[in-house]
């Protein structure tokens, strides 16, 4: 469920600058959104002037994209990431929602096992706290019992509707998603563990301290946040 929409030249920058901090040989993450994709392509331009790395996708976008910039493709059976590139809905310090395209479980794998995390984003989603409603990824059978207790931590879940077919939208993992809102978020780390333990979650996208670089685009440049 995307909240706002940055420019596409923010975005481009921010995507580029995280290709710029590639080096030879790395492994990397590649994630999913319109902000990733800008930072795909760059590393793709970089690929074809002789840099020498691997992609990791974190979804089918991700995978075509990366076909498209003739990056290699590996998987996390073949080799871990050195260093993860991703997008996200909100962030606050190191602190992310993620999964508006609903990626959020593989980017979790991956992002979590890279050895460094840079994320690339427009200025649009800086916050002081967490606030937008947060992506729950659920086993579809579950949805009742899972929208109950995330109602008992105080949310309020949607299950998330596709735009182009009937019914709901359907993950890469074919599990379906739950948008909950809960309202300023004073304690992601709590409420991230919370949301784990509930049977039938896959993964939800309260990505907690786990930024190493937020690479900021914005109208005339781009901020890099350590
Ligand atoms: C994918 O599920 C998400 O986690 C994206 O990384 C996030 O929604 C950011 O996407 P945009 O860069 O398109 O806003």
């Amino acid at each position: 469920m995307k909240q706002r929409e940055g420019s596409d030249e923010a975005k481009r920058r921010a995507g580029s600058s995280a290709a710029e901090a590639i080096t030879d040989g790395d492994v990397v993450g590649l994630g999913t959104g319109s902000t990733a994709a800008w930072a795909i392509r760059a590393l793709g331009r970089r690929v074809d002037a002789g840099l020498d790395v691997r992609g990791i996708p974190t979804s089918y976008q991700s995978r075509q994209l990366a076909r498209e910039a003739s990056i290699p493709i590996v998987t996390l059976e073949d080799a871990l990431p050195d260093v993860a590139i991703d997008g996200a809905d909100q962030v606050a310090g190191t602190d992310l929602i993620k999964g508006g395209g609903a990626a959020h479980a593989r980017e979790k794998i991956v992002d979590t096992a890279a050895d460094r995390f840079l994320v690339v984003v427009d200025e649009t989603k800086l916050a002081d706290a967490l606030e937008a409603p947060v992506p729950i990824e659920l086993l579809p059978d579950a949805v009742p019992v899972v929208s109950e207790a995330v109602r008992s931590l105080g949310g309020s879940p949607e299950l998330r509707i596709a735009t182009r077919k009937d019914g709901p939208v359907v993950t890469d993992n074919g599990n379906v998603v739950l948008d909950s809102a809960f309202g300023s978020i004073d304690d992601p780390a709590a409420l991230a563990d919370e949301l784990s333990t509930i049977p039938g979650v896959v993964e939800h996208g309260l990505f907690v301290d786990l930024a190493d670089e937020i690479h900021v685009g914005t109208e005339s440049g781009v901020d890099v946040l350590r």
